[in-house]
């Protein structure tokens, strides 16, 4: 067995940050002809945060990447790799929001860089983590899922913008050589098949920046809400399916299902069809709404932060996104207990 297979991923820490100012349902009446009853009903959420006009995607990264280093007991110094999933960057498209972070952190002259796989960048970053740890190349990374959606939400539009919220929430996945600390597996795949499901359209090579692409809103979230959820149930559920049986898991065996949080009729028809307890599903869709890449992250860090999720606790977590996009991850938690 040559050394390389013997280092294993773990996830070591979590961290997130929520913007204070509060979007509640009762203030989006104000704004777009719904009613708290409708959001509530049609997607379980309550009030989600948005970021202040100068706090921007790299800030809330930052903060949530704060906490994750101090966390893992580790100093920057130490990390070799900083990864950022984001679809609403700090600049379309350079430099990347993982530079900024960077820099903001005091980390330099490491790799860095973003991806674009909307709501499940972070699962996405976890399985590029895995790989670059088990091939040798990284040992400390920090990985991190941050958005400030509300720069691209068309707040006339009653569509969406009853359903995204900012925040950030990031990870430290590490080296180590305890088999019962790995990360297990993780599934990712893509269809562009269904790419028009999920588009912001401008800025980019089709329609660049000017005037008309602003008066035609190009530069606003647009999405074919129906046909998304039904996918979003189909492939979510899926997927959970084949990654449990691929590893001889059984779904009581899992403590934590954490889904993408983006709306809880989604959720619920994906946990009833897996048999999947209350206790089991892990659920901030509520408060936060949908976070997009920063949305699995800061439901791990609720459920680390009220204590509980405890080391070595399984979890299982399930994300679907733009692109489209969709992942599975089963993994244990390899960092400490919180302690209050
Ligand atoms: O994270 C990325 C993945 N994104 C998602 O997973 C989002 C998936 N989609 C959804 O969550 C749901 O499709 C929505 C919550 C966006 C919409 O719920 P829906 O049950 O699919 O509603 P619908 O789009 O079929 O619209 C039903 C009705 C329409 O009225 P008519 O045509 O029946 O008269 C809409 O105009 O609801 C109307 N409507 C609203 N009414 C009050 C749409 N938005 C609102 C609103 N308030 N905010």
């Amino acid at each position: 067995m040559s050394s390389a297979s013997s280092v294993y991923a773990s996830l070591r820490s979590i961290g997130a940050y929520a913007p204070p100012k509060v979007l509640s349902n009762c203030d989006l009446e104000t704004m777009v002809d719904t009613t708290d009853e409708w959001i509530t009903k049609r997607t379980g959420i309550k009030e989600r945060r948005i970021a202040a006009e100068d706090e921007f995607t790299s800030d809330m990264g930052a903060k949530a990447a704060n906490k994750a280093i101090e966390r893992a007991g580790i100093a920057k110094e130490e990390i070799d790799l900083v990864l950022c999933a984001t679809v609403t960057p700090d600049y379309f498209n350079m430099p990347s929001t993982a530079c900024i972070i960077s820099d903001k952190l005091g980390i330099h002259n490491v790799q860095a860089f973003d991806i674009s796989a909307a709501c499940s960048g972070f699962v996405y970053l976890l399985s590029i983590a895995k790989a670059f740890i088990e091939s040798g190349m990284k040992r400390n990374i920090l990985i991190i899922g941050a958005e400030k959606f509300s720069s691209i939400v068309d707040y006339t539009d009653r569509s969406t913008c009853i359903l995204f919220g900012d925040g950030a929430g990031a990870a430290i996945i590490s080296a180590t050589s305890n088999k019962s600390e790995a990360i297990i597996d993780i599934h990712a795949s893509a269809d562009g098949a269904y790419a028009d499901f999920l588009v912001t359209p401008s800025p980019g090579s089709v329609h660049p920046a000017s005037q008309s692409s602003l008066d035609e809103g190009l530069n606003f979230v647009q999405m074919k809400g129906n046909e998304t959820f039904k996918l979003a149930v189909k492939t979510l559920t899926n997927d959970v399916i084949a990654i449990l049986k691929k590893n001889s898991i059984n779904t009581e065996d899992i403590l934590h299902f954490v889904p993408h949080q983006a709306n809880y009729r989604i959720i619920k028809a994906v946990g009833d069809a897996l048999k999947m307890s209350e206790e089991q599903v892990v659920l901030t869709v509520g408060k936060y709404g949908n976070t997009s890449a920063a949305s699995i992250p800061m439901a791990i860090n609720e459920i680390y932060e009220s204590g509980r999720l405890k080391k070595g606790d399984l979890m299982l977590l399930d994300t679907f996104g733009g692109g489209l996009t969709w992942a599975s991850a089963l993994l244990p938690f390899a960092g400490e207990t919180i302690q209050h």
